[in-house]
């Protein structure tokens, strides 16, 4: 069983200070991560303050809802630099005319081709995690949803580390690990139209990095498992077999059930969540519904 929105709500504490121009709540959800904002309208000027209060809820939560954002790819974009420079996904085919920063994530096809990247989310994920910097946070804007399926689950990677057994942290104590972004592109492109030949410029853009296994968040100083079903290819320094089996036994203590929020999308949700401290999945949209959402992601830092 996986955690949805429920109706018993704690309000997190209001501060309100003189610099603020909005009034909105931060309302954290009942589920290990997650909280939305109620009120605040990204149209309008964001002051200083208010920025402040959504950086520390962002930190707090890891994942933000940001409920009736009915605002423009320009907007988007400009709220998702206020947190740092802006990354440009590999996949260049999938951008948003006019907005590189854009990735297009829909199962949308026209005249035959798809528009954006339909099985993005496929496997359980950190953004970019395969880039020397991968990425800090990203925000979704829903732009068109099915009437059913098409939930994103989130899992709570510091929790993933606090619970995890003494023999697996023992393990991994040290230890660094690969991630590359083409681990599962042959396995993906097999059953989807989504996934076009790399060019070599693009395979080039990619090369396999190494990171540590556990990360340490840098505002925070909480320390997060840092190795997914998608990118990560193997424990530096251990036999194939160690290696897997280990994988094998993080990934499956990193998604259980308590450790995740199953968020079910409403229109104009903008939903911008933590790389440095989850993993993502998109669950999927049955074939015959359309399914568009616009994502940007931002830079962080080289893990440590
Ligand atoms: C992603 O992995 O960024 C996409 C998630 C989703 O489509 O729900």
């Amino acid at each position: 069983m996986t955690t949805t929105v429920s109706p018993h709500r704690h309000a997190a504490p209001r501060v309100q200070s003189s610099g603020a121009l909005q009034t909105f709540d931060i309302v954290a959800f009942d589920a290990p991560v997650g909280a939305e904002v109620l009120g605040l309208d990204l149209n309008e000027p964001l002051s200083a303050d208010d920025f402040a209060r959504i950086h520390r809820a962002h930190l707090d939560y890891h994942v933000l809802v940001f409920r009736e954002q009915r605002i423009t790819p320009e907007q988007h974009v400009a709220f998702s630099r206020r947190f740092g420079p802006l990354q440009i996904h590999v996949l260049r085919q999938f951008q948003l005319p006019g907005h590189p920063e854009v990735l297009i994530v829909s199962n949308i096809r026209e005249n035959g081709q798809p528009i954006g990247l339909g099985d993005a989310g496929h496997f359980w994920h950190s953004d970019l995690s395969y880039k020397e910097k991968p990425s800090l946070g990203s925000l979704l804007h829903a732009q068109e949803l099915p009437s059913e399926g098409g939930d994103t689950l989130f899992a709570n990677m510091h929790l993933a580390w606090d619970t995890l057994p003494e023999h697996l942290r023992k393990a991994v104590e040290g230890r660094t690990a690969e991630h590359t972004y083409l681990a599962k592109y042959a396995e993906l492109q097999k059953r989807s139209p989504w996934r076009p030949n790399l060019s070599a410029e693009q395979v080039a853009e990619v090369k396999p990095v190494v990171h540590p296994v556990v990360r340490t968040h840098p505002e925070t100083g909480r320390k997060a498992l840092f190795v997914s079903e998608h990118f990560t290819t193997h424990i530096v320094g251990l036999p194939e077999d160690e290696s897997r089996d280990l994988l094998g036994a993080l990934f499956v203590h990193s998604v259980r059930d308590e450790h995740i929020y199953r968020h079910q999308w409403a229109e104009h949700d903008l939903v911008f969540w933590d790389n440095r401290s989850l993993m993502h999945l998109a669950a999927g949209t049955p074939d015959h519904l359309r399914r568009k959402l616009y994502r940007t992601t931002i830079e962080g830092d080289a893990p440590f």
